[in-house]
């Protein structure tokens, strides 16, 4: 995948006072894609050294007052057209910069203060399809020992456990808030593992249970809540869905959002028992838009087959109904499910970046799904699911 990056931030010293802020895991980042290291400031003709730069209204100006509206212009239309031209999917750019800042810049008092907006360069970029995030994004989806990334499986997908070199195993009978009565509907053993894939620290959660169990909002989400005290800040969550025709095809895909009709939420009741501070969550790109970048980039460059999509998370277990399918469909809803939402709403609300992940083994309402093709329709794509999840880590 192609990927452009604030050059300072691979160690450029291109910044106002002559340095950089290199940055680790954008370097690491940086080595394993097609990397386009940008400073649109210096593209622009802008001296290093200089005075500092701020956003003043819709001015640019240095601490000393010269108007640098003109200079920071050309650097972003230029580096914009480097963008562009290269396909990127992903910039990764400096927080907080005049040019580079993604949701917040200095607020033009030269005091350090900051505002909502982005900088000059990241303007231009907005709309363009391209995923903005700062260095902090991508060091805050980092794994390492003290964070792995958690993996949840679903139907028939179990099997990525196997590829994990295990340190230690934890039964889920021993994890706080998971029904002791619970057993797997089939395959795999309610063992989480802890180890590494590839070399990447992960905990590995086999299977899950549900709510057409009969299990409550908060027994299906005790995993998260377990993931979450393990240190894990990325989660992925992969599922069997139905595609909705018209929406989707059968295979691979990635969530990019969803609607809750199960009726219930893992919040209610008391948000301080769950380890929150406020029940009011937001909602808004609970689908990191950084990991899906990621594993789009990942499937384009591997070849497999992956689209996107809307996900509705349903109570089940009967299958729907060609009524419901014309009404999900109606709703933009491109994959119908019976997990995830839950699990997603409860990891959002504890502040991890969330990865989902869908099988669409079938058409939702063909007349013709059984959980046995469910399991079979997942056996036939192990092989890319397992290339896809392995080729995300090794990007993260
Ligand atoms: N509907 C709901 N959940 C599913 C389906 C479906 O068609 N296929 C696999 N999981």
């Amino acid at each position: 995948m192609d990927v452009v990056v604030s050059a300072c931030l691979l160690g450029e010293a291109c910044r106002y006072d002559g340095g950089s802020k290199p940055n680790e895991a954008v370097r690491q980042l940086a080595s394993r894609v097609r990397v386009h290291p940008v400073c649109p400031e210096t593209a622009g003709g802008l001296p290093v050294p200089r005075p500092p730069a701020e956003q003043v209204g819709d001015r640019v100006q240095l601490r000393d007052g010269t108007d640098v509206t003109a200079a920071f212009a050309r650097g972003a239309q230029a580096c914009a057209l480097a963008a562009r031209n290269c396909g990127a999917s992903l910039a990764v750019l400096k927080a907080r910069s005049p040019s580079c800042g993604v949701g917040f810049v200095y607020d033009g008092t030269y005091s350090g203060k900051l505002t909502r907006g982005n900088g000059v360069y990241a303007q231009l970029l907005e709309g363009e399809g391209i995923c903005m995030v700062t260095e902090e994004v991508v060091e805050s989806c980092k794994p390492s020992v003290e964070h792995p990334v958690a993996i949840v499986l679903g139907t028939g997908l179990g099997h990525l456990s196997s590829l994990v070199h295990p340190v230690r195993r934890i039964d889920y009978h021993d994890i706080d808030g998971f029904p002791a009565d619970a057993r797997p509907i089939s395959g795999h053993r309610f063992e989480a593992t802890v180890g590494t894939v590839d070399d990447v620290p992960v905990v590995v959660y086999p299977g899950r249970i549900h709510l057409y169990q009969g299990y409550s909002a908060a027994e299906v989400t005790a995993l998260v809540r377990h993931a979450h005290r393990l240190g894990c800040r990325d989660i992925v969550f992969a599922c069997a869905t139905g595609a909705i025709p018209g929406n989707a095809h059968t295979g691979l895909g990635i969530l990019t959002d969803h609607l809750n009709l199960t009726g219930v939420n893992p919040l209610v009741g008391d948000a301080s028992q769950r380890g929150l501070e406020t029940p009011f969550v937001d909602m808004c790109d609970a689908y990191s838009p950084y990991l899906r970048t990621i594993a789009r980039g990942v499937a384009d460059d591997l070849g497999i087959a992956v689209e996107e999509g809307v996900y509705a998370g349903v109570v089940g277990p009967s299958f729907e109904t060609p009524a419901e399918v014309r009404m999900l469909a109606s709703l933009g809803v491109s994959y119908v499910g019976m997990s995830t939402v839950l699990e997603v709403i409860a990891a959002k609300a504890l502040g991890m970046n969330v990865l989902g992940l869908t099988l669409a083994a079938n058409y939702s309402g063909d007349g013709s799904v059984t959980h046995q093709s469910v399991l079979e329709e997942a056996q036939r794509n192990a092989d890319s699911f397992e290339r896809l999840v392995r080729g995300i880590l090794h990007l993260l």
